[in-house]
């Protein structure tokens, strides 16, 4: 046969040319482009003008992003800042937290809401967390509170508040301060009240991957008191006021218009990512349900009192099975992320403090158990049904098509029932 004959189409002989498998579509634990392609036009535009306008520290982008936050929260005063992390140090400065000092604080956190506290010379005392919401245990912190202790730091966690009404009441009958750590709870509420506004200064970020993300570091501060506020901007400026008199010893932790103009643009769109980011949640927690699978892994727990804003969905799934089930999903290319792995009790630089293994329980099994799965608010709907699959893939066995709607009807048991036969392996 010649090679012409071939290229027809007209050996029958030849085994049939390979079919490209089709390639497995990528579903991102996040992905920020998909955000920036809503809205790139008017933030380009709204960059170009702080160029134009050569007003590129603190400008009246900044001023606006302040206004907005005084009103999102219901605070008195928003201090725009450089970043979550400074919004912290900067909190713990404007109370001349220092050496000698105790801050109680959850060891279940990003690094930052501990190394404010250690970067003024200060000790950070670790309490354990809520097994099912991983936010700080109330009943944990009157124990460990001594002649020392300065601060409270709840972090609210994923975008759910910790309980602030017993972390206040505490904290006024010993004269604490409470600092909320709100980085990843624009939006949150606790009881009608926002997160930020709740205890003494509120701290955010605006790190890209937070429900309102920045296009690089950005951070806020938020109080009801006056002269916490007028410190607050003092410190972030070095202190100064007049130009070149300085008050205070501060740091340079201005916030730049650049960020400003980006979060201004996007803070429209807020509520409306965070009623997707919910209606994911819900998807998440309904289908996991129903398809048997709470028995596997534990789903998020919604305190009646909160809103949650979901920077997070994040399951915990115990018997040593959590890295297995990543290593599944990550060969079907869907991303997922452990939000800590190593709580900060057991970080290297924090050995000095003594926490033994063990010491925190409920902790030390979070960053065992916890994984957290695709919940940005762009995610499509046909990307979170193959995280769902997957997942159900991974616990009960694949369903094939012709059963997943006596599934569905059937509910549970049905998954309970083939549960019952899947070997070992399945798993
Ligand atoms: C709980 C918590 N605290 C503090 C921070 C620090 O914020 P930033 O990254 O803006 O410094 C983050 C951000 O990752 C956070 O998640």
């Amino acid at each position: 046969m010649s090679s012409a004959d071939r290229a027809a189409g007209s050996d029958t002989s030849a085994a049939p040319a390979p079919v490209p498998a089709s390639p497995i579509q990528a579903v991102p634990l996040f992905d920020i482009s998909r955000q920036h392609a809503e809205l790139a036009a008017e933030i380009s535009a709204a960059l170009v003008a702080v160029c134009d306008s050569g007003k590129f520290v603190l400008g009246p982008d900044v001023v606006q992003l302040e206004a907005t936050m005084q009103r999102l929260t219901g605070a008195k005063h928003a201090v725009a800042c450089a970043s979550g992390s400074d919004a912290l140090l900067l909190a713990l400065m404007a109370y001349d937290i220092g050496p000698g000092d105790e801050v109680i604080c959850p060891s279940y956190t990003f690094f930052a809401t501990a190394s404010a506290v250690t970067r003024l010379g200060a000790t950070p005392v670790f309490v354990d967390i809520e097994p099912d919401t991983c936010n700080l245990d109330v009943s944990q912190v009157s124990r460990r509170v001594t002649s020392m202790t300065r601060a409270i730091i709840p972090v609210h966690l994923y975008g759910q508040c910790a309980d602030m009404q017993p972390i206040v009441d505490m904290a006024r009958l010993h004269g604490l301060a409470v600092i909320e750590d709100a980085c990843q709870a624009i939006g949150a509420g606790y009881r009608g009240k926002q997160a930020g506004a709740i205890g003494d200064i509120g701290c955010f970020s605006y790190y890209p991957t937070k429900n309102l993300g920045a296009y690089g570091d950005a951070g806020m501060l938020t109080t009801n008191d006056d002269k916490l506020a007028d410190k607050l901007r003092l410190l972030r400026g070095h202190g100064m006021q007049p130009r070149y008199y300085h008050k205070l010893v501060g740091i340079n932790s201005r916030l730049d218009s650049l960020q400003a103009a980006v979060l201004n643009v996007k803070l429209p769109h807020l509520e409306r990512w965070t009623k997707a980011r919910r209606t994911r949640a819900e998807r998440y927690t309904q289908e996991f349900t129903k398809r048997g699978l709470s028995q596997f892994m534990r789903l998020p727990t919604v305190r009646g009192d909160r809103k949650h804003v979901w920077n997070q969905y994040v399951v915990h799934v115990a018997g040593g099975k959590r890295d297995a089930l990543r290593a599944f999903l990550a060969d079907r290319k869907i991303g997922t992320e452990v939000y800590y792995p190593v709580p900060l009790h057991q970080q290297e630089c924090y050995s000095y403090l003594g926490y033994g293994a063990g010491s925190l329980p409920y902790t030390e099994a979070a960053a065992a158990e916890t994984v957290a799965l695709p919940i940005f608010p762009e995610l499509r709907d046909d990307e979170q049904q193959r995280v769902i699959d997957a997942i159900t893939e991974f616990f009960v066995g694949a369903i094939p098509p012709s059963e997943e709607k006596k599934a569905t009807l059937a509910g549970p048991n049905f998954l309970k029932a083939r549960d019952g036969v899947r070997s070992e392996q399945q798993r």
